[in-house]
């Protein structure tokens, strides 16, 4: 055995002997899904009440009643200020822009994309990328082609390559600021990009602009994003153009308002769809939000507190991969300016492994695989973490048992050459 192979060995004997103390030690510790922490929770407390018995809009609507399915005018204005688009093209919807985004994808199946000479509706997806835009695509029978996110966004060239080329495309989903897991954010150049690709796509092309993160900063100078809707609207195309958002993450995620934006013609005939499921939205809790967060400008102070409560746990993440991982060729990793994750990429072959390693010690990760479509991550190197949910204390050791697990598996991977 050369002296690097056995201090390899050393180091996997004492890993091992650290892996077993974790086990041991009867951990639950979830890196999961992305919640906000309940101390984040905490801050919109306010809202229960807030509306003192004033059920009345400005124009005298009693919101408690049936109704008003595109939502009150107060809640189309907060949302068309977080997505800069004109109140006319917002609709103020229920707790979840997920929703509103199967609800169009269902509108879409039933009444304009259809199977062509057995070819199916197809999807572009960046990857890596949000597992819930890839279920909504499997549940639907959509195809999708998953496309390499790069660091200023997709390869646009490609996309009108492919979108050209196959007039079964019908989609994409863009994750346009602080990508759910990698934190990337599309350059100017990219939405352009998206832009031209709204004015030269036809056949009821549509941009799924998922703004998620709009609002969710961990630096005291983000960049802006171009936006979208305006350039689409300067060249007439703004029916392809989709824009989600909402307050899951800003005020109570199980009880917020979404927003979705389009051309206002697209809007109609999206409000004729859903007036077959529904007479209208919670407007109670659409009320209460606008009397609570008022404007953009107090959403964005209201944000610099949850920044204050999750850029620690990112800054422990960070320094728990850098301190252990550096240098060692085990892991890459990403260091978001907003959002809510940090991706994680192994050697090819081990996240899977990694993932494993971690449960069995009592630290539950999402699984490998879930970022890319159909669950299949074809070199099996993504891992995503999600660090705004757990206390500061049990995320430093689930760090540790993370970190650990990578170093055991690449060891491993090594050692057996
Ligand atoms: C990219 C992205 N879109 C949408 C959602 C869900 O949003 P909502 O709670 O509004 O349904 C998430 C949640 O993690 C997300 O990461």
């Amino acid at each position: 055995m050369t002296t690097n192979r056995q201090e390899e060995a050393q180091r996997y004997a004492r890993l091992q002997e650290q892996y077993a103390g974790y086990q041991a030690a009867g951990l639950k510790l979830d890196l999961t899904r992305g919640k906000p922490a309940t101390e984040q929770l905490d801050l919109s407390d306010t809202l229960d009440g807030i509306l003192d018995g004033c059920y009345l809009l400005q124009d005298g609507t009693d919101v408690r009643n049936y109704g008003g399915i595109t939502g009150i005018p107060e809640a189309r204005q907060l949302g068309a200020e977080m997505l800069e688009v004109n109140p006319e093209n917002v609709l103020a919807g229920g707790n979840s822009s997920l929703t509103l985004m199967y609800q169009y994808v269902s509108y879409m199946m039933r009444s304009r994309w259809q199977t062509d000479g057995g070819a199916p509706v197809k999807f572009i997806c960046q990857v890596p990328g949000y597992d819930r835009h890839f279920t909504i695509c499997e549940h639907f029978g959509i195809d999708m082609l998953p496309l390499p996110l790069l660091d200023t966004g997709p390869d646009m060239g490609r996309i009108e390559e492919l979108v050209a080329a196959d007039e079964q495309i019908k989609g994409i989903w863009c994750v346009p600021q602080y990508s759910n897991p990698t934190g990337h954010s599309y350059d100017e150049q990219t939405v352009k990009g998206f832009a031209r690709l709204a004015d030269t796509a036809v056949r009821d092309f549509r941009i799924f602009w998922d703004h998620a993160y709009a609002v969710h900063h961990l630096t005291d100078k983000p960049a802006p994003l171009a936006n979208l809707m305006l350039a689409a609207q300067q060249t007439g195309h703004q029916d392809s153009v989709l824009m989600f958002a909402s307050t899951s993450k800003i005020t109570f995620a199980g009880a917020g308002l979404a927003f979705l934006a389009t051309s206002t013609s697209e809007l109609a005939a999206f409000v004729d769809f859903l007036g077959f499921q529904m007479i209208g939205f919670d407007k109670v809790n659409q009320l209460r939000h606008v009397k609570w967060l008022e404007n953009i400008t107090k959403i964005n102070k209201h944000m610099e507190q949850h920044k204050a409560i999750i850029k620690p746990k990112f800054e422990l993440v960070e320094k728990k991969l850098a301190e252990k991982l550096s240098g060692k060729n085990m892991a890459s990793w990403t260091r978001p300016r907003g959002g809510y994750f940090v991706s994680l990429d192994t050697n090819p072959g081990l996240a899977m492994q990694v993932v494993e390693l971690a449960a069995a010690a009592g630290v539950k990760l999402t699984p490998a695989g879930a970022t890319f479509p159909y669950g299949k991550d074809p070199a099996d190197t993504n891992i995503r973490i999600a660090p705004t949910y757990p206390a500061i204390n049990e995320l430093d050791t689930a760090m540790d048992v993370l970190v650990t697990c990578i170093e055991l598996a690449s060891l491993a991977d090594s050692l057996r050459d």
